[in-house]
Formats: C-alpha cells, structure tokens, sequence
C-alpha cells in the first residue's frame, strides 16, 4: 500500500453534494451556503432541515419542522426504564448510543417511521434521553423532558438548567452546532455510510456513527481540550506545559486536521464567542489559557486550533458539563448522517475496500497435539 493512503489519508472513496470541506476556493459550505453566513445569519434547525431535505425552508416549513422537532421531546416509557438502568458513570456517548439503538427496537424504520421522520425525532430525543439519565442517575429526578423550547439549543438548555434559557447563550450554543452539523466523508459519517451502503436500517446506521465519533481522535476531542485547558493554573504554566507536550511527542487535543492544512475555518467563528462568554462572565482566565495554548501549537509547530479546541471552551462558559460535550456533537452531527444516508440510498453500492495482504505464505495445518 501506498505509504500515503494510511488511514485513507487523500483517498477520495466517493462523491458527495452535500459539502465541500477544504476544496480550493470554496472553504467549508454546507449544499453550497458558506458556513460563515450560516453561522451568522441562520439557526441551526433551518440548517439542519437544508442538509437533510437539500433546500432552506421556507417560513412555513420551518415552522412545521420546529413542530415535529417539539414532538421528539417526549421519551416512550420504555426509554426512561431503560435509561434508569443505566449506572451513573456511563459513558454519555454510551448513554446515547443505547437510547438510539432501543428505539430502533421500539420503532423501528418502516414506512410510517421513514429516515426522516425518525432523523426529525432523533435530536431532540436525543437531548431529553442524555438529560433525563443523568438527571435520574445524579439526582433520582424523573426530569420532565418536554420544555417546548422551538430550537435544539434551547430544548437542551432549558432541561440542563430548568429555566427558559438566555437569548445569548442559546445563540452560543446554537453556532456550535452549526459549526458540527456537517464534515464531508470524516470518519463517523463514513462508518454512517458505510453501514448504509449494506442496505441496513437507518438506526444502525446512526448508531455505527455515534461509536465512532466517541474516539478521542475524532468528537471526543473536543472534551480531551478541555481537560487539558483545565489542567492549568496560568499562562504561563499552559505555555509550559503544551511545550512540554511537544517536546514528548504527545498528541495535543483540539488541535490539526486530517484535511486542513493551515487553519480549520469554523474556529475563527467559534473563537470569538469563547472570547463574549468570557467577557459577559468577567472570567477571562480560561480563555486566555487556550490562547496560549494555541499560540503556543502554532509557533512550535504551525499546528491551528480546531472547532472542539474553542468548541470546548464555549461549552464550559455555559456550565455544560465535560462529558456532554461529545454527545451534543452527536445531537448536531445527526443532521448530516442523515443527509449522508440518504444520499448514499439515493446511489448505493456496497463499500467493501481491499486491502494489501502482509501475513504468512501458506502453510500446512498444524493439528493441536503437534503444536508447541
Ligand atoms: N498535536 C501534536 N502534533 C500533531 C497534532 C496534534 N494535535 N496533529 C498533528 N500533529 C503532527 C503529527 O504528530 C505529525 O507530525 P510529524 O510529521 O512530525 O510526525 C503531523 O502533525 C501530521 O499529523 P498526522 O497525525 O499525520 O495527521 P492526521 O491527518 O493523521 O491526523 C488528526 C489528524 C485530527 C487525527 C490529528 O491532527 C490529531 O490527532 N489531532 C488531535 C485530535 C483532534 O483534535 N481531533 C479532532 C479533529 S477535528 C474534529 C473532527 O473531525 O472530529
């Protein structure tokens, strides 16, 4: 194999109109809109609706898709009995991909439960089964799981907080997840397609991705970053120790890409609310952390901070906790699975690589008596 192709490394495996990641001239958009102008003039449903149906809804269908995203909010029974059992320091990626995977035996796809129509359900379902296990595991609490919050963002807050959220904060969180609703064929979607490709459910599909985007190399970054960022004190020990990190040949979360090369453009939109939550906190300090962590990984080594590094401190300044960071990935990322699993239906063929044999030449069978 080529030396290069590792991990896939500038393999094209298919084709795509659904985003453009790092091609030449069209930075990141999303069928064609630029992620800059999404961030900043859309919210996340009308993005999630363009990726999934193809098109920006009109006023009219947007209200319709917020209806049915209000009626994701309520948990069948069995969820919640199931979710009860779940022990308190699950893995909430964990949490997530069982919730998932029990509704697909409750409800499974069919022709009244189409991808869509479960696509629609599953985010918000998706918030209130990760707030109402942990709401019951950390404090017995039965959580009301339907806030009749018209957003995502909101729907989350609302069960994280108990209260009608803040109007910045849930625009904060809402241009996250614009941020992480779509990446091209990164590794979760391809395990999405993948799964797709042999013509199984759509459920399957979803809960292939989720296990993947778990790894620290891919969603789970941006929770690895915010570990680190917690390990120091001040400036000057986070430059000293992400030297430190460097010089041992570690790995540094929340920083590179597999296929930007210069800069990741979703952090210049990112970084400037970690920068208006500090401020409307009067807490700069963690900020000016991850500033000198990044300064730091660009003068060493020329190495820019990706979504999850500021992704992560957003996260913080809204009192999320640690470990919701990768689910809420998850809850944003649905909407392009979604999209990729259609648009592999739409034009499908098996995804089944080869790969260069390395291993032994032949060799007779060694019956288990003669073995030593
Ligand atoms: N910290 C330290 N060195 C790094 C990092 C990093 N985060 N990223 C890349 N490098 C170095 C790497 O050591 C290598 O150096 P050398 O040529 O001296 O051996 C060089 O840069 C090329 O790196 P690579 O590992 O060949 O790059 P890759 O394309 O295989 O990996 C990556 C891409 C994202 C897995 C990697 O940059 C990484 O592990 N980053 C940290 C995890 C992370 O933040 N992941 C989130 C990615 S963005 C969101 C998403 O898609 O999920």
């Amino acid at each position: 194999m080529d030396e290069k192709s590792g991990g896939l490394a500038g393999i094209t495996v298919g084709e795509t109109a659904i985003s453009t990641v790092g091609k030449k001239g069209k930075g990141l958009t999303y069928r064609g809109y630029s992620i800059e102008d999404l961030a900043n003039h859309a919210r996340f449903e009308e993005v999630a609706y363009l990726l999934i149906h193809g098109t920006l809804p009109t006023k009219v269908e947007l209200n319709t898709y917020k209806k049915r995203l209000i009626q994701g909010q309520s948990l069948p029974i069995a969820i919640c009995r199931v979710l009860e059992q779940l022990p308190v320091k699950t893995n909430p990626m964990d949490v997530l991909r069982t919730a998932v995977s029990t509704l697909g035996c409750l409800e499974p796809e069919s022709l009244r439960h189409t991808a869509e129509f479960i696509a629609d359900k599953l985010m918000s379902f998706c918030v209130s089964s990760l707030l109402y296990w942990y709401a019951f595991q950390t404090n017995d609490q039965h959580l009301t799981v339907i806030s009749e919050q018209n957003s995502i963002a909101g729907h989350f807050l609302y069960l994280l907080q108990g209260h009608v959220p803040d109007a910045e904060f849930r625009k904060a969180l809402d241009v996250s997840l614009i941020l992480y609703a779509e990446h091209e064929f990164n590794a979760s979607t391809f395990a999405a397609r993948v799964c797709t490709s042999t013509e199984s459910d759509f459920y399957s599909a979803i809960v292939a991705a989720i296990g993947t985007l778990r790894g620290p190399l891919h969603g789970g970054a941006n929770e690895a970053a915010m570990k680190m960022i917690n390990q120091y004190d001040d400036v000057p020990s986070a430059e000293a120790g992400t030297r430190l990190l460097l010089e041992q040949k570690a790995v540094v979360m929340g920083f590179g890409h597999r296929v930007y090369k210069e800069s990741d453009p979703r952090t210049s939109i990112i970084k400037p609310w970690a920068k208006k939550l500090a401020d409307r906190f009067g807490d700069p300090k963690k900020f000016l952390i991850a500033e000198a962590i990044e300064r730091v990984m660009w003068d060493e080594k020329k190495i820019f901070a990706n979504l999850d590094f500021y992704s992560a401190l957003v996260y913080f300044y809204l009192g999320i906790p640690t470990s919701f960071f990768t689910p809420l990935f998850v809850i944003s990322r649905l909407s392009g699975w979604t999209a990729h699993i259609r648009e592999q239906r739409a034009n499908n063929r098996l995804i089944r690589p080869l790969a260069d044999y390395i291993g032994p030449d032949p060799r007779p069978y060694v019956g288990i008596s003669e073995r030593t």
